[in-house]
């Protein structure tokens, strides 16, 4: 079975987007293929994250995967620095990344651009650091989105160079990973685009009822067709895309019949929206609370999955360390 390796930023909560875009297929992936999925909780001390956060940080996004499907019991589940082989791979590979590709990532100028007054070491060998993530298990292929393509590419080129300069077959170079279907993609509630993480235009997974009917009561709309069997502008199209993924297709076909006719109240629309989206993602945002609140369960599927990444890792490692000429005495 193919392997397949995704890494998981620890920032943010999950929104629809991510919900019925991404998550679905890893919920589908993970029947299929041999999948790892862990936190990148080193990656994020690029940024230098409070104590106090760092860890809730990777409990929110943990305890969110797991709610809305990834599933412990099939897939390998683990937070990367509890495979502290990723470190050592990640020194070792140092070895290999020189400073000039690095300095060229496309990533790491943005966040000189952006952020000058932290330009870290962490943050030049950041794509050394995923290489390692993904060799470690010797991944054949990645899902990953357009701004991690060029990571993917250098995970490559490590993993060639590595082989090459050792003259051995340890490292695969890995792909990346493709759906086979479009990603769904879920609008915002501010009219265009698509759903992010910015104010008002997104609904998460955290949030509860009163927050969720909130939103998209205030999501844009204007003032009505005017004309039989007009076009749909933009941000009416958007709340139809929604309605279509939460609802019954009778119950778009019914609000479709009164945009046509323009009888069509949005108040009513927003309402049936909103009491669908609620009915869809009220069983995750409780399974959400209770695994928060059960921290033996998380330390148990977290004891867990160390376990089975560790001893993939190690596996990898002890190839890795003969091939560069590592010897007991
Ligand atoms: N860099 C990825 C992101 O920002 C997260 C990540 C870290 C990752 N290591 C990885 C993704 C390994 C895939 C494989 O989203």
């Amino acid at each position: 079975m193919e392997i397949v390796l995704s890494g998981i930023r620890p920032t943010g909560n999950l929104h629809l987007g991510n919900y019925f875009g991404a998550l679905q297929n890893f919920i589908k992936m993970q029947q299929e293929h041999c999948c790892y999925f862990f936190i990148a909780d080193l990656h994020s001390l690029t940024t230098h994250p409070k104590s106090a956060d760092f860890h809730e940080n990777v409990k929110n996004v943990l305890a969110e995967y797991l709610a809305a499907g990834l599933d412990p019991e099939v897939a390998t589940i683990y937070i990367q620095s509890d495979v502290p082989e990723v470190s050592e791979l990640y020194v070792l590979l140092n070895m290999l990344a020189y400073q000039g590709e690095l300095e060229r990532t496309t990533s790491f100028k943005d966040k000189v651009r952006k952020h000058s007054d932290n330009v870290n070491a962490g943050l030049l060998t950041y794509p050394v650091l995923m290489a390692a993530d993904i060799l470690i298990h010797r991944a054949a292929k990645v899902p990953v989105g357009k701004d991690q393509e060029q990571h993917l590419e250098m995970t490559r080129t490590f993993a060639r160079r590595f082989n090459n300069l050792y003259g051995v077959e340890v490292f695969p170079e890995p792909t990346a990973f493709n759906f086979g279907n479009e990603l769904v993609k879920i609008p915002g509630l501010d009219g265009s685009g698509k759903m992010g993480k910015s104010e008002g235009n997104g609904i998460f997974l955290v949030d509860d009822e009163k927050t969720v009917t909130k939103k998209i009561m205030h999501a844009l709309t204007d003032s009505g067709p005017t004309a039989p069997n007009s076009p749909m502008p933009e941000p009416i199209r958007n709340i139809f895309t929604l309605l279509e993924v939460v609802s019954t297709p009778g119950m778009v076909a019914y609000f479709r019949e009164k945009y046509n006719d323009c009888s069509i109240r949005y108040g009513d629309l927003k309402k049936q929206l909103a009491a669908d989206t609620w009915k869809k993602i009220a069983p995750i945002h409780e399974r959400i609370a209770e695994i928060k609140a059960n921290n033996v369960y998380l330390r148990k599927v977290t004891q867990s999955g160390a376990l089975k990444a560790r001893e993939s890792a190690q596996a990898t490692l002890k190839e890795v360390k003969k091939a560069i000429g590592f010897r007991a005495f």
